[in-house]
């Protein structure tokens, strides 16, 4: 199984449009950011799966030969998999709208419905290529299709992590909202943990990302008050839905003993202090055994 990470970004990237923190001017004086959180997988390398649609996604498919058409229409993306309905996760969609075929796109029940409502995807892209919504059963193992039913050769598990609602649907509480998943590759044996987002390291994350050859996993925030700590006005990490990484209860603890042979950090938020080259938090990240996800980062499992 081939594994690229697309972008590893929180939602707004780094740098975010209107924000001046020290990661963000860093990245502006660099010239280089990150886009914001997906994954793309193949079992061969030609016919991929989106993890995730980001509102990057048209910059993060033409900078990877794999993705680029041959034919004058000609698309290497076969299936889209969707471990929310949070806007950085699904806005790419509408971004696939110039697609000749319809999408298959693998959503939660709860997510399925957020698009079927009050973030009207499916009705607004009926009448460009549209999207097939298909059910992501939970805790079940499902073979990935594409558009004709034809076998993609890897199975997904999605194992539901119980978010709160998106911000733009807070009554939204039917169906799950917020999953894991476990990408297998039975030719290879290959297996990856994909997990953007989590209120914790509990039972559930281990149980998915045990004996896994890679865990990309909640890399959002460092401290709970992160965000209110800089002086900006928003909910803190647990309460958005994302477990901090540091401190006696953060993630960070937890995550050498999930289980999993290699463990990388995606969806990290411009505010994160692991972002900071000389930081005592990456250092502490890096001694953890955990790594630090990049843009373009790709992996063979
Ligand atoms: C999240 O990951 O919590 C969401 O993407 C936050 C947001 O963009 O509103
Ligand atoms: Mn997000
Ligand atoms: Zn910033």
């Amino acid at each position: 199984m081939h594994v690229i990470l697309l972008g590893t970004g929180a939602g707004g990237g780094v740098p975010q449009w209107n924000c001046g923190c020290h990661n963000c001017r860093a990245a502006r004086a660099r010239g280089r950011g990150r886009t914001q959180s997906s994954v793309a997988v193949s079992a061969d390398g030609e016919r991929w799966i989106l993890l995730n649609a980001s509102p990057d996604l048209r910059t993060q498919l033409a900078a990877h030969a794999p993705f680029w058409p041959v034919e004058i229409r000609d698309s290497r993306i076969r299936a889209v998999v969707l471990t929310d309905g949070e806007i950085d996760h699904t806005l790419g969609l509408l971004l696939l709208r110039e697609g000749t075929t319809r999408m298959p796109v693998y959503a939660p029940s709860g997510v399925a419905a957020l698009l079927a409502g009050p973030w009207p995807l499916t009705n607004v892209l009926e009448p460009y290529s549209g999207i097939d919504v298909r059910p992501l059963p939970p805790s079940r193992s499902a073979a990935l299709t594409d558009g004709d039913g034809r076998s993609l050769d890897l199975t997904c598990t999605a194992v539901p992590l119980g978010r709160r609602p998106p911000r733009y649907a807070p009554q939204a509480t039917t169906g799950d909202l917020e999953v894991g998943l476990r990408i297998q590759d039975r030719a290879t044996g290959g297996s990856f943990a994909y997990v953007p987002s989590a209120a914790a390291v509990d039972d559930d994350v281990c149980a998915l990302a045990a004996g896994t050859d890679l865990l990309c996993f909640d890399g959002t925030f460092w401290s709970d008050a992160e965000l209110h700590g800089l002086g900006i006005v928003a909910p803190s990490a647990r309460a958005m839905g994302h477990v901090p990484l540091g401190g006696p209860d953060g993630s960070l603890q937890r995550l050498s003993h999930v289980g999993a042979k290699r463990t990388v950090l995606v969806h990290i938020n411009n505010t994160n202090p692991i972002l900071a080259s000389d930081s005592p938090e990456r250092a502490e990240v890096a001694a953890a055994g955990v790594e630090i996800g990049e843009d373009g980062m790709d992996f063979s499992l």
